[in-house]
Parts: C-alpha cells; structure tokens; sequence
C-alpha cells in the first residue's frame, strides 16, 4: 500500500456475496488523522479489545497506521503495522466505526498493512486477537505465543492481563527465527554486531579533547 489511496467498491472488497453498502478508501495516515485513531482505538481499549494508546504515542507512530474514509472523506477506521525489523512485524489496533462494519473497510485495511509488510520486505506478520475468526480470512494460523518473543517483550510484560490473557497469536508467514528484545534473544545472524573495543563517540571526532592539565606528561 502505497501513498496513494485505493476505492473500495461494493463488490471488490472481500470474496464475500454480501452486500456492500457504498465505498471507502484506504491511506496512508496523517498527523491530522491522529485524533480520529486516538478516539477510536481507545474507545475499544476499556474492555481490552484493542491495548490503549495514548495520543502521543500515536502521533510518534503515525507513519504505521492505515485509515478508512468514506468518499466523502468521513474517517471510518484505522490499523497499524509496527515492524519489529526484517524478521516480524506486527497488525495492532485495526478497528473500524460501529456504523461501518460489515461494509469491506476492516478487511481493505488489513490487506493494506499486510502489502507494506511485504513491500518491506517482512514475511512474518503477527497479532494478538480475540477474534481468530476475522484474521483466518486473510491467511493467519494460531501460533504459540512463545513464539513471539519480542511481542511479549513489547507488550505483555507491562500487560495487567499477563496471567489472564484471553487472546490468542496468530501468525502469516513462516514463524519469525530471531528477536530483538527481551532480555532473551535467539539467534541474531541478521543484527550489526558492535566491534569490540572503543566506539568513537560523534562527539570526540568533530572536536579536539582539551588537554587535562593533572594528566602526567607524556614521557
Ligand atoms: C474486526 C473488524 C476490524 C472487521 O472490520 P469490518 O469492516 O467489519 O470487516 P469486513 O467487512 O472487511 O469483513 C471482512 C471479512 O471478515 C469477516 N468478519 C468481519 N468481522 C468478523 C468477526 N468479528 N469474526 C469473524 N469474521 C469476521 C466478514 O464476514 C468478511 O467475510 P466475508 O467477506 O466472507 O463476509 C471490526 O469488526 C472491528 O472494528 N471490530 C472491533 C475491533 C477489533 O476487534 N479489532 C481486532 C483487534 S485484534
């Protein structure tokens, strides 16, 4: 999914005979979109269907979301792709209006995020829903969620409902091999490795040490 958006017809949007009622479109989203994500996605984090996000943290993240709109450019829905790195990226807070479901804007959106996941080249494309039944329609399969570390590094340590999860992980694509947080890390063949020794800080290299006046001269 590029920067430009894509109309979703009334017939195109899901293999589905059910009708649709009248079109969206998909984009990328804007910092003026913020508002919208931040109203919408929390309006669904009380009960735990969707983590809460505060609007900053949108805002930083912006450039991960995916909106909805109407033709007449009425914001009906959101979701993100969070990219771990090349290994994995994430679907997170996809959700779309009461009013608008039903109509195709939900699955447009998600294939839109899973054609950047692509485009940047990731395979492994994870979450972590309530609702196995939707995402089975665009190819994931439940996973074991140990299988993810780096989602439980990023979300479910600080999770209130660590011990009680009722979500289950879902994968597309081949299960990622490395992690890159966490204080466990599998095997990373694909990280920089840091040279062993000193790093030169920016710093050192742009301005000349003054010299420390108690330092012994040099012999
Ligand atoms: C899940 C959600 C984004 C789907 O959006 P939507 O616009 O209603 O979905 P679409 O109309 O594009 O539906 C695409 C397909 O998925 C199916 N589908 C939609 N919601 C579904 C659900 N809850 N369970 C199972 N299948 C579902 C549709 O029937 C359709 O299949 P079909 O084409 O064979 O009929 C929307 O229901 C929503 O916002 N839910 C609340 C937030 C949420 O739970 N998000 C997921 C968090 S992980």
């Amino acid at each position: 999914m590029g920067t430009t958006g894509s109309v979703i017809t009334a017939s195109e949007s899901t293999a589905s005979t059910r009708p649709r009622v009248g079109g969206a479109v998909v984009r990328q989203a804007r910092l003026q979109d913020a508002v919208n994500i931040f109203e919408l996605v929390n309006s669904l984090s009380g009960d735990g269907t969707l983590l809460r996000r505060s609007y900053a943290e949108i805002c930083e993240n912006v450039r991960d979301f995916h909106v909805a709109e109407s033709e007449a450019g009425v914001f009906l829905g959101c979701g993100a792709l969070h990219l771990y790195g090349p290994h994995l990226a994430e679907v997170r807070s996809i959700v779309v209006k009461p009013e608008a479901k039903g109509q195709g804007a939900g699955g447009r959106l998600l294939r839109g995020l899973l054609e950047e996941a692509e485009e940047q080249g990731v395979l492994s494309v994870c979450l972590f829903t309530r609702i196995p039944d939707f995402f089975f329609h665009f190819g994931f399969r439940i996973a074991d969620r140990t299988t993810l570390p780096d989602k439980i590094y990023k979300d479910c340590q600080a999770c209130p409902r660590l011990y009680a999860c009722d979500e289950v992980a879902m994968v597309r694509g081949p299960l990622p091999k490395i992690a890159v947080l966490g204080p466990t890390k599998i095997a990373q063949p694909e990280l920089v490795k840091l040279q062993v020794g000193h790093i030169a800080h920016p710093a050192e290299e742009q301005f000349e040490q003054p010299a420390d006046k108690n330092a012994p001269n040099d012999p």
